[in-house]
This record gives structure tokens, C-alpha cells and sequence, in this order.
């Protein structure tokens, strides 16, 4: 008797979007943060797929900053890769005005949380969240069609070791970053020899590129 293979589960479409310098680093210089936002809304994500550090570097802010209007009815849903439960500041995420709701990302080794804590969660994978099956996930339970990730290297990294990444979205600032040290979008993924479908390449403000690529499989 031959069986069909069944089909892959279905995910969304994952587009990381970074600034970045020509060397490719995310940090040590000063990105045009207008400009980023405004080009992050060509995808009108459905989800946006947070890293913890990079949230963790906003946690003082948020923590100073007045209360936000409250969440926004029609903005996409901010998922958040915990795995290690360091991210506090959920309450004032989800209040920010960016977004319409908040979800924890969690993994079966994060340390338990506060009963009090109010905010959803999805718990997967054994030592580290299971990237592949939380966008299964948010396709299936959330309807997300497209994920942007907003994130620094080690996220979209790990996203591109699982070959779950769609589409690169560079946004190149005309300068050589301050930290020779620095991150780069990539991380510490292998390589994959992908070949690569160029979808944009503008100059805008500045001297700044846009460059857009879609991963061929
Ligand atoms: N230039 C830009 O456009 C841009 C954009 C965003 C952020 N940034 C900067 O980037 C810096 C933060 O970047 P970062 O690279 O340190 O952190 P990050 O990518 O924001 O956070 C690391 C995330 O990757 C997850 N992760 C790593 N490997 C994994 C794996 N194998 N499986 C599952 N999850 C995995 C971690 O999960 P755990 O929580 O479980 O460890 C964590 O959520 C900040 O300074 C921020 O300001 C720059």
C-alpha cells in the first residue's frame, strides 16, 4: 500500500527587517528610526516577532516612558521569544498603541512566572521556543499570514539556521559602525547557499539603501 506524504503544515510569510551598516552590524551607530517604521509598514504584518534582547534594551524606557494609549484595535500582534522569562515590561507592550494584543513565547525550561502575570502565552519546544512550531502556531490559531521579525542578529540567525526565513529586508546606512565587535543581522546562522530574488534596490533620504531580497527555494 503506498501512502501520500502529507502536506507541510502551513506557515506565514517571515520578513526580517533590519538597518544595518555596510558591513552588515545592527548596532553601534545611529539607524534613521522614521524612516525604518515607515518602510516596516510595507508588509502590514499580521504578527510582529520580537527577540528578547532586543526588547530587554527597551525595557528602561518603557519603564519611564508616560502610559501608552492602550492597544491599538486594528495593529498586528506583538510575539515576544522568551525562552529565558527575562521580559517584564508586558503591560506597558501591550498599552505602547502598537500593537493589538501581546504574546509570550516560552519554552519548557522557563522559569515559572508570576500567577498575577497577565498575558497569553504558547509554550513550545524542550530547552529553546520551537521557532518552526510557533509560526505553525500563529498560523493556525492566529491567523497570521505575514510575521515580521524585529529583532537584532541572534533571532533572525536562528531563523535562517531553521530555513524559515522569506524575505531579507536591509535598510544600509552610508556609515561604518562604532563597534568593530558588533552583531550581525545574520547572527551566528550557517551559511546556506540560497540563492537570493532581488525585489527592491533604492536609494532613499541620506543615502540610504533599501535592499529587499526574497529567499528562492
Ligand atoms: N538595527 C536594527 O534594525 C535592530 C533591530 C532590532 C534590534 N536591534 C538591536 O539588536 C540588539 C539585540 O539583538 P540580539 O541579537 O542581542 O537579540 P535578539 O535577536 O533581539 O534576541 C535574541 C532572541 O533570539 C532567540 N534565540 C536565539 N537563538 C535561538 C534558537 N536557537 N531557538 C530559539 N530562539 C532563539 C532568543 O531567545 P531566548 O529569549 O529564549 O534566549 C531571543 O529571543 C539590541 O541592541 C537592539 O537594539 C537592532
Amino acid at each position: 500500500m503506498t501512502t501520500t506524504p502529507s502536506p507541510a503544515p502551513a506557515r506565514p510569510h517571515v520578513v526580517a527587517h533590519v538597518a544595518v551598516t555596510p558591513e552588515g552590524v545592527t548596532t553601534g551607530f545611529e539607524p534613521d528610526v522614521g524612516l525604518f517604521y515607515e518602510l516596516a509598514g510595507t508588509w502590514q504584518e499580521d504578527v510582529t516577532l520580537a527577540g528578547s534582547g532586543t526588547l530587554l534594551a527597551q525595557e528602561a524606557t518603557l519603564a519611564s516612558a508616560p502610559p501608552g494609549p492602550g492597544p491599538a484595535a486594528d495593529g498586528p500582534l506583538l510575539a515576544v521569544v522568551d525562552g529565558g522569562g527575562r521580559i517584564s515590561r508586558w503591560e506597558e507592550l501591550r498599552a505602547a498603541g502598537h500593537w493589538s494584543d501581546v504574546l509570550a513565547l516560552h519554552s519548557a525550561c522557563t522559569p515559572p512566572r508570576p500567577a498575577s502575570r497577565q498575558v497569553r502565552e504558547l509554550v513550545t519546544g524542550s530547552e529553546r521556543v520551537d521557532l518552526r512550531a510557533v509560526l505553525e502556531t500563529l498560523a493556525g490559531r492566529e491567523g497570521a499570514g505575514v510575521v515580521r521579525v524585529d529583532s537584532g542578529g541572534s533571532l533572525i540567525g536562528a531563523l535562517l539556521a531553521a530555513d524559515l526565513l522569506d524575505e531579507v529586508s536591509l535598510l544600509v546606512h552610508p556609515c561604518l559602525a562604532a563597534d568593530r565587535d558588533g552583531q550581525r543581522w545574520y547572527g551566528n546562522a550557517r551559511g546556506t547557499g540560497r540563492a537570493l530574488e532581488l525585489v527592491t534596490n533604492e536609494t532613499l533620504r541620506d543615502g540610504i539603501a533599501w535592499l529587499r531580497h526574497r529567499v528562492r527555494r
